[in-house]
């Protein structure tokens, strides 16, 4: 299986599989002297790891990080600082319940990955969904960590803005709330509404979709390279690799269809520090393919969980009609965990673009 990297200059490699042992990355490329805590790439993992609420999977897995290579401590026992080199990251698999998943060895989960693989490689870890679970990307989030210290002042923040047909206010918008309830939602009047839902869906054993909003200030305006480098071009791509995700948008996306050109301009005018003010941010901070300075907005739906309890008509490895229902752990509405993996692959993609410009121009934004 290749293609496991992604990035140019802030080049990332996950591996590992959702049941062995351990998962883990590689981040080459990231330059010399940046400072980080174990701690500090900790508090991203508790974000994504699991168990947290009714409204997640219920496996239990720390996520803790062990950090392997490419740092050299600081005097204060705690700060490392990197050298350059290839920084390896471990996280070792401590809940894994193989059994869970004796019945879909040989029957293709609807909607899930099962078939492609099969037909793809013709072998299949189907513990877990191996390399097609979504474990994989604890590995992404602690990469995400490192790519938020690349960039000076970036500030990458994400909230879950819709489940199923309940979307929230956004007049409402606090991103204060975002840390104080199970969904990340920005909006505390959706918390009751969403709760009683998917209480709803979880006891009936289904599950359903979600739309993720990323935010990331304080990208400075010049990253990105046209014509097939763009900034958008690369984080639509990250963000469309993370299971289950079905659409990207930047910006105003598929809304702006709806636009006239007169509502769609990001009108300008001159500030007084030298650098221009936008009167608006359709654009989602990116024309042309390059940052404009404005907050880069990006949002992705994600289709509802294919593990669900119900029966569905499937095919099994001979050929066989089958009924399938998977049983074991899951989470109802994985848009939830999503979140913090959303915020890591735009944060990748800005530390990537960022080296990527110094590299080009030799300057510094
Ligand atoms: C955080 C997260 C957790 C997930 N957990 C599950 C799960 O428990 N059961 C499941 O069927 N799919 C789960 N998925 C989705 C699958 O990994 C994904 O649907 C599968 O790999 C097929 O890929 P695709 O949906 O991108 O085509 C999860 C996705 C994310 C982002």
């Amino acid at each position: 299986m290749s293609h496991n990297t992604f990035g140019h200059l802030f080049r990332v490699t996950t591996w590992g599989e959702s049941h062995g042992p351990a998962l883990g990355c590689v981040v080459d490329g990231c330059p010399p002297g940046i400072r980080f805590t174990q701690a500090e790439i900790q508090a991203w993992m508790d974000k994504r790891k699991p168990g947290q609420s009714r409204f997640v999977t219920q496996r239990r897995e720390d996520d803790v990080v062990k950090v392997l290579s490419g740092v050299m401590m600081d005097e204060d026992g705690e700060t490392m600082i990197s050298t350059g080199t290839p920084i390896s990251m471990l996280i070792e698999n401590t809940d894994q319940r193989s059994k869970d998943y004796g019945e879909i060895a040989r029957r293709y989960r609807p909607g899930h990955a099962d078939y492609t693989y099969d037909v793809k490689y013709g072998i299949r870890d189907y513990r877990g969904g191996g390399r097609s679970s979504a474990r994989e990307t604890a590995a992404r989030v602690a990469a995400g960590a490192l790519a938020r210290k690349v960039v000076p002042g970036l500030n990458v923040r994400a909230a879950l803005i819709q489940i199923g047909k309940h979307r929230i206010n956004r007049d409402n918008w606090d991103w204060e709330q975002v840390g104080q309830n199970p969904f990340f939602s920005p909006d505390a009047a959706i918390v009751p509404v969403w709760e009683e839902y998917l209480d709803s869906i979880r006891k009936a054993g289904s599950s359903i979709g979600a739309v993720v909003e990323v935010v990331a200030e304080g990208v400075p305006a010049g990253l990105g390279a046209p014509i097939y480098g763009k900034l958008d071009q690369d984080i639509a791509g990250l963000l469309m690799s993370i299971n289950a995700v079905k659409g990207v948008e930047i910006g105003d996306g598929f809304a702006a269809a709806e636009l006239s050109g007169e509502e769609n301009a990001d009108e300008m005018r001159m500030g007084n520090e030298g650098k221009p003010i936008f009167l608006s941010n359709h654009a989602g901070g990116i024309l042309g393919g390059i940052s404009t300075g404005e907050a880069v907005v990006a949002r992705f739906a994600i289709k509802p969980t294919s593990s669900i309890l119900s029966e569905r008509h499937s095919i099994d490895a001979d050929g066989n009609n089958v009924e399938v229902r998977t049983k074991g752990r899951h989470d109802p509405c994985v848009g939830i965990r999503a979140v913090p993996i959303g915020e890591a692959m735009v944060a990748c993609a800005v530390a990537d673009h960022y080296l990527r410009h110094r590299a080009q121009t030799g300057r510094t934004l």
